[in-house]
């Protein structure tokens, strides 16, 4: 079997490497940006999905902090195209098996590799030295010399979806309205971004070190740029780091929205939060006072969530009372452990398909858990669903025996 999916793969391969044309579109260490691309065919020939990259960013109180994690990072994948094989394989949203992603496996995939650290934005001209090298930050660059490689097949497309994962769903909730003012009003432009949405929170410990390392960066890479999104810049020109979490964002976003988020974000939580019993993707280990700091997680996301569907009605979402980070590239896309609600058989790819066609139905398509963890069984690896299952059993055996 292994052997077998393992042919298999090689014989798939369809995504080809191409670099930004632009030569001020560098990655951290000075290599050329670069995203992978399979082509469209038939039906799916004029239907495209731009999937931004994830990786978290550079994190620091100091500017020298900031430096040397862009130069540890300058040193791999997530800095460099240098080792960037020529052709890639996608799972989940962006597999070309027909059988695996019925709906999209024909559309032109585009994944654009993550390599400025900075959240695809930002831009400084003059690289910065660091231990005998030089150091690149041109997100902003990047990101507008892909859509200009891109323009030409973009403008006649029938839907543009832009989507993206982690820092990646940030970058899709950042760029979606600069994109859709960049196409011609008959192209149709839709926003999934995937676990893109870490709250403004200050962590268990009461400390707040995202918000002041994010800060850091927006003064280090944004005195040349702004964000994209020229409204909110406006809007918060005094708290421009407001532009940067998605629940001040979210206003001025008009492009209709299909938002792939667990309401209890495994990386938040861990690593952003430092809920740290929640290691293992449970809250079975937590005391009360991280039971409460998770549950109010969800409290804080369900709502964000259900305002945006008040305001915006053709809002769609998968939003699982799991604890996971990022969905549509892996197995969780089609998987039957994770459905909203619980065995509903909503997958996260029956739902968004059931968004993309239902423009007459908007008030359907909206899958936000109801039930707070571990109410959604198959995905929340909860002890007590397992003592459960192994109650039944020993019921079940008891029942033979009699
Ligand atoms: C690329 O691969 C070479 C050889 O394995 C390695 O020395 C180098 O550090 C890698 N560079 C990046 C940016 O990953
Ligand atoms: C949870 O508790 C179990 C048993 O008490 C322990 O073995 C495990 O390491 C703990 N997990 C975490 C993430 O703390
Ligand atoms: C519960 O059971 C499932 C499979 O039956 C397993 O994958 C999961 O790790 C178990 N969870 C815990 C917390 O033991």
């Amino acid at each position: 079997m292994k052997l077998f999916c393992f042919f298999l793969l090689v014989c798939i391969q369809t995504f080809d490497l191409h670099y930004a044309s632009d030569s001020k579109a560098l990655c951290l260490d000075g290599s050329p940006a670069s995203y992978y691309k399979a082509q469209g065919y038939e039906s799916g020939a004029k239907n495209y999905i731009l999937h931004f990259q994830g990786g978290a960013r550079i994190t620091g109180i100091t500017q020298n902090e900031l430096i040397y994690q862009a130069y540890m990072r300058s040193k791999t994948k997530l800095g460099s195209s240098e080792n960037l094989s020529k052709q890639a394989d996608f799972e989940g949203m962006f597999s070309r098996n027909q059988k695996k992603n019925p709906y999209y496996y024909n559309w032109n995939l585009i994944h654009l590799n993550y390599c400025d650290g900075s959240l695809h934005q930002g831009y400084k001209s003059e690289p910065v030295s660091f231990m005998g090298t030089s150091l690149y930050f041109r997100g902003d660059a990047i990101v507008k010399s892909f859509l200009s490689d891109l323009y030409m097949e973009l403008s006649q497309a029938n839907i543009v979806v832009i989507s993206g994962c982690s820092a990646g769903g940030n970058a899709a909730y950042f760029w979606i309205e600069y994109i859709k003012a960049l196409l011609p009003l008959k192209v149709t432009v839709y926003g999934v971004p995937d676990s893109g949405m870490p709250l403004d929170l200050v962590a268990i410990d009461g400390t707040d070190y995202q918000k002041e390392s994010l800060i850091q960066l927006i003064d280090f890479v944004n005195e040349e740029v702004t964000h994209p999104n020229k409204e909110c810049v406006h809007k918060f020109s005094k708290e421009k780091w407001k532009c940067y979490y998605v629940q001040y964002l979210l206003e001025f976003i008009e492009t209709p929205l299909f938002i792939v988020q667990s309401l209890y974000d495994y990386y938040s939580l861990t690593y952003r939060f430092k809920v740290d019993c929640a290691l293992d993707y449970s809250l079975n280990n937590c005391s009360q006072e991280e039971l409460n700091f998770a549950q109010n997680l969800y409290k804080q996301n369900y709502e964000i969530l259900t305002k945006r569907k008040q305001d915006h009605p053709e809002t769609g979402a998968f939003a699982p009372s799991c604890l996971e980070h990022c969905f549509l590239l892996n197995d969780y896309y089609d998987s039957e452990n994770w459905e909203v609600p619980g065995e509903s058989g909503n997958t996260i790819q029956v739902a968004l398909n059931n968004w993309l066609n239902s423009k007459s139905n908007p008030e359907n398509n909206f899958y936000v858990d109801d039930v707070q963890w571990p109410g959604n069984k198959k995905c929340s690896n909860s002890d007590i669903n397992n003592y459960s299952t192994i109650f039944n059993l020993i019921i079940l055996i008891i029942l033979q025996i009699i």
